[in-house]
């Protein structure tokens, strides 16, 4: 468990910035190469490169669109699956800088909030259990968190330990086995009557399945385009009572 250290503005960071990086720098490339083109006078040459161009700077400026402002609109569709009541103990996991724990413990007012996260700085710029911390207190809710320091696929909660469990962009970075393990130890942690509700941009419907192998019942909502670029869907199961 970590402790507050300061006080300031929260900042939730940016999702894959090698990603947003790549994309622009070949997109710029594909723009000087379809100048070299134009000037070869290879029209058509030019015209395929300067469209991929186009769209990968189009595809860079959605994705860090969505780094800055639509995920705080993702983050409420996700915690709107959850029927909270106020006192849920509840596991984000892979919480990065904390954007559904801070999220979710709001919801749950008289609740608890668990981040779990290995703190991958490619997958989250800044991505640090001690910046999260600040920004649990910046928010103000840093004395009803937690963060824990394990890979999804290998928690050491005991069983039926949260009545909610929530997590964004993080279940497809975890490679093959690893990453079905990872949600079938959602669906363990989870107390029955319980609810799981998981944004992922890709293996949704994998997700889904090994909740339904899992005993648990599971719908996908989405895909989502405005405000999740590229478009995530959104796996709700439920555990029986
Ligand atoms: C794209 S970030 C999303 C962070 C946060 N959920 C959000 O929406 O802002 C993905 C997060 O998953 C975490 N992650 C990746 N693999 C993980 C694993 N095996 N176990 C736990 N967390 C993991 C990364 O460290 C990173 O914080």
């Amino acid at each position: 468990m970590t402790t507050a250290t300061s006080l300031g503005r929260p900042d939730y960071g940016i999702d894959a910035p090698g990603v947003v990086r790549g994309l622009a720098i070949a997109g710029v490339a594909a723009l000087a190469l379809a100048g070299i083109a134009v000037w070869l006078a290879i029209i058509w040459l030019a015209c395929i490169l300067g469209a991929i161009g186009v769209a990968l700077l189009i595809s860079s400026a959605l994705t860090l669109r969505n780094a800055l402002y639509g995920k705080f609109r993702h983050r409420d569709r996700i915690l709107d699956h959850v029927s909270w009541r106020g006192d849920e103990r509840v596991l984000d996991v892979g919480t990065g800088r904390g954007l559904l724990l801070v999220g979710a413990v709001k919801r749950a007012p008289r609740g608890h909030g668990v981040g779990l996260d290995i703190w991958s700085t490619r997958d989250l710029s800044g991505n640090s259990a001690e910046r999260t911390t600040a920004n649990l207190a910046a928010e103000g809710v840093a004395g009803r968190c937690e963060l824990v320091t394990v890979p999804a696929q290998r928690m050491t909660f005991p069983d039926a330990s949260f009545d909610a469990v929530v997590s964004n962009l993080c279940l497809h970075n975890i490679p093959g086995e690893a990453r079905t393990q990872a949600v079938r130890e959602i669906a363990r942690v989870l107390k029955p009557g319980g609810t799981a509700a998981i944004s992922d941009l890709m293996f949704v419907n994998r997700h889904a399945a090994t909740f339904r192998a899992a005993g648990l019942t599971a719908t996908i909502d989405g895909p989502y385009l405005r405000d999740a670029f590229p478009p995530q869907k959104i796996v709700v199961a439920r555990k029986p009572l």
